[in-house]
């Protein structure tokens, strides 16, 4: 496995990353010496308790926000020090969201939703509409191509989320509390999807405070006061 490991580059591979929030005068060490690698297909959860670091962690592997200091190689790139186009590009390519305060546009349907990231990569209309649909019906949602978001459930809402974050081909998932709002049908549902996507290969980063969520993953990382304090594997696969 060790001999395997060092031939592939990791999906994932941070070193050292701080992340100082300059809040009103005192700096904040939201994130304080990180260092870890993910390979690619892992499934990870990240867990810790309030404050501990966890969505500034998130933003930084979604390059939403940059490290004060250390280094983030993705796919082998080191993006730490990348900025405006470069990061968006970035993010478009490898990296799909499913973030509670990164939302669906409340005036677009599910559709058009899920459709958006193709815009920005410069898919014609047809074909952005042929495979916004075929992300939705993965996730069940077929039936609802043309509801808006405040059409549909919590659940229903992550979902189309989820096939955004599909729409891409992105190789990597980040998902910050997927299940937060939702009751405990609806996050097996959700669950269960992740750990499909998993299978498929794609890697899934996700935050959760709930231990029966965090049971998917194969993996744990908890931090604590921005660092990380546990590195968790688990061999064997859970049954379903
Ligand atoms: N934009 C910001 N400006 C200043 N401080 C911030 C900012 N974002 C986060 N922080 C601080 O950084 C620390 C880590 O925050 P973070 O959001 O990463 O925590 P978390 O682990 O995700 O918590 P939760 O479980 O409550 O979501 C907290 O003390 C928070 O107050
Ligand atoms: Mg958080």
């Amino acid at each position: 496995m060790a001999d395997l490991e060092s031939k592939s580059i990791p999906i994932i591979e941070v070193r050292d990353i701080v992340k100082i929030y300059d809040s009103g005068g005192s700096p904040l060490r939201a994130l304080d010496g990180v260092t870890f690698r993910i390979e690619r297909g892992e499934f990870v959860a990240v867990m810790g308790p309030s404050g501990s670091g966890k969505s500034t962690m998130m933003n930084t592997l979604g390059c939403l926000d940059s490290p004060t200091e250390g280094s983030y190689f993705l796919d082998g790139r080191d993006v730490s020090k990348l900025s405006g186009d470069d990061l968006s590009e970035v993010r478009n390519k490898k990296l799909g969201f499913v973030f509670q305060g990164f939302n669906l546009l409340p005036r677009a349907t599910a559709l058009d939703n899920v459709a958006l990231p193709l815009v920005y990569a410069g898919v014609s209309g047809g074909e952005r509409k042929r495979i916004a649909k075929e992300a939705l019906e993965r996730v069940g949602l077929a039936s609802r191509l043309t509801h808006r978001p405040n059409q549909m459930s919590g659940g229903q809402q992550q979902r189309v989320a989820i096939a955004r974050a599909l729409v891409c081909k992105a190789p990597l998932i980040l998902a910050d509390e997927p299940t937060g709002n939702l009751d405990t049908q609806t996050s097996i549902d959700i669950m269960n999807l992740l750990t499909e996507l998993s299978k498929e290969g794609k890697t899934i980063v996700l935050v959760t405070h709930e231990p029966d969520i965090a049971k998917y993953a194969k993996r744990v990382l908890r931090f604590k006061d921005g660092k990380l304090t546990a590195d968790e594997r688990k061999e064997q696969d859970r049954g379903e």
